[in-house]
């Protein structure tokens, strides 16, 4: 892979610690199983996997992840926060955050919405998925590997028949082509000052009026499966700890801490 390297990034990178160690390659399974080993081995935070071509990305739910060579960003940084792991699966949120923050950054007129718990969309297309795993010892996180997919020159020919009507790419959004590693730099840029925001706070709480301002379900009927269970109401947003608020027909309220939200109906 030519145009991904440490040496291509740094020029672009303003981070203290995310980057600045890169492990790039043309091709692995998966970035979040590279990095998942290498942070059970010890590596460093701030750590960042990426590859060309994915023979088995995966994406939230068992789902794979379209990972075609020489067209997108496919990359895993890894963690090490000093936090009690329940708190962990709050990064995706964060992660979705810097991700619509990084993207305007380089494209500011693309419309990017948010849609719970961390799917990137554009115009009813997506655009990026994040995938975190994590690793704890007791009451103490050692590891959190967050991996996020971006599409970024992939052409609409290229995307295979079962997503040719659900995702876009930034190259097709703007009907240009991205240098990637100025797109991987910009996230890597935007994710650590929120990473770190987050780590003061302890929680979500200094992202809310930029969730809401993003979300795509607020004020939205949707449903939500969870196991058997099927939750369905209007969404009021989320809790600060990221738990989507659902007010039901009979105006009490679900917390919903996971899942995939289907839109049902409503106007945003
Ligand atoms: C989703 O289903 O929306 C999440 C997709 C996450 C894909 C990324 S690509 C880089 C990293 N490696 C993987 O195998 N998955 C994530």
């Amino acid at each position: 892979m030519k145009d991904i390297s440490a040496d291509l990034l740094v020029p672009y990178l303003r981070t203290r610690m995310l980057g600045r160690n890169l492990l790039a390659a043309d091709e692995m399974e998966s970035t979040n199983l590279t990095a998942a080993e290498l942070a059970s081995k010890g590596c460093a935070e701030g750590m960042v996997v990426v590859a060309d071509h994915q023979t088995g990305g995966r994406g939230r739910n068992g789902r794979t992840w379209f990972s075609p060579a020489g067209r997108n960003l496919y990359f895993t940084m890894v963690l090490r926060p000093d936090c009690q792991p329940g708190l962990v699966p709050q990064l995706a949120i964060v992660a979705a955050m810097s991700m619509r923050r990084g993207l305007k950054c380089l494209c500011p007129d693309i419309p990017v919405s948010l849609k719970w718990p961390n799917d990137i969309w554009v115009k009813g297309l997506k655009l990026c998925g994040i995938l975190c795993s994590m690793s704890c010892m007791g009451m103490k996180t050692e590891y959190a590997v967050v991996g996020i997919g971006v599409n970024v020159n992939l052409r609409k020919e290229d995307l295979p028949g079962g997503i040719q009507g659900s995702a876009t790419s930034l190259g097709i959004l703007s009907g240009s082509l991205w240098n990637r590693s100025q797109v991987l730099a910009t996230i890597l840029n935007a994710f650590e000052e929120d990473y770190d925001t987050w780590l003061a706070h302890g929680s979500l709480a200094p992202f809310m009026e930029g969730w809401n301002e993003a979300s795509l379900l607020n004020g939205r009927q949707v449903s939500v499966g969870q196991g058997n269970v099927v939750y369905s109401g209007i969404v009021k947003g989320i809790t600060e700890d990221g738990r989507l608020i659902l007010v039901r027909g009979d105006g009490g309220t679900d917390l919903i801490s996971a899942g995939d939200a289907h839109i049902l109906s409503g106007l945003k």
